[in-house]
């Protein structure tokens, strides 16, 4: 499932945040990468152990982890710290699928990513170009949001950033395990919780809603490994 996180920072916040990396200390994307994806990857990240990388990478964290609409669409068992990336001068970074397991320096603990996420910081305006294309079996996929929005789409799925031809395109990424490790069992678990909240704003709560409600638990009950 590939879904549209709106405001998960306001405007105030995403300018300050903005303003601090454009001013923070970058270095190049490919020397954290092995030599096969030198050519294939052309960006600048912030050091994760970089006192503001950790400051921003918490504030990100926060945003994402108080977001209902991220909550029910991910349902996160642990979020890894956010990253920041910097695209522009043609900066790209060709088709590829994020590693499978990752350390969360925090925790000292191994996560395994099921869902991917990419918060935007710079508007569309800013930047010509740097779409992330995401590949899934419903097809191809260009996403360019708002400052202050994310995507999330599943880990398992193939993706690129589109070189970025103008301006300078910045990004908050990070990945999550999710309680529900299949996409397909997520995706019915959400679908089933939105439906929940419309009738309920339609019809307020009924002995229907309250069964509705029981059926999502006991799913989640039956899929979610802790
Ligand atoms: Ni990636």
């Amino acid at each position: 499932m590939l879904l549209h996180i709106p405001e998960v920072l306001g405007a105030a916040e995403i300018d300050e945040l903005r303003q601090t990396l454009i001013a923070a200390e970058w270095s190049d994307g490919a020397a954290t990468s092995g030599a096969q994806a030198i050519k294939r990857k052309q960006n600048k990240q912030l050091a994760a152990n970089s006192a503001v990388g950790k400051q921003l990478g918490e504030l990100v964290s926060t945003a994402l982890q108080r977001h209902p609409l991220l909550i029910s669409a991910a349902l996160p068992k642990q979020i890894l710290p956010p990253l920041f990336n910097r695209y522009e001068g043609g900066g790209h970074y060709d088709n590829h699928v994020d590693n499978a397991i990752q350390r969360d320096p925090n925790r000292q603990t191994d996560v395994r990513t099921d869902v991917s996420i990419t918060l935007f910081i710079n508007a569309p305006e800013d930047y010509d170009g740097g779409e992330l294309v995401v590949e899934d079996m419903y097809g191809t996929h260009e996403v360019k949001l708002p400052a202050g929005d994310a995507i999330i789409y599943p880990s398992t799925s193939l993706h690129r950033v589109e070189p970025v031809t103008k301006g300078t395109r910045m990004a908050a990424v990070t990945w999550a395990q999710s309680m529900v490790r299949d996409d397909w069992q997520r995706s019915m678990l959400f679908n089933l919780d939105m439906t929940i909240v419309q009738l309920r704003q339609k019809l307020g709560d009924s002995a229907e809603i309250v069964a509705l409600t029981s059926h999502y638990h006991n799913l989640l009950r039956q899929w979610a490994e802790l």
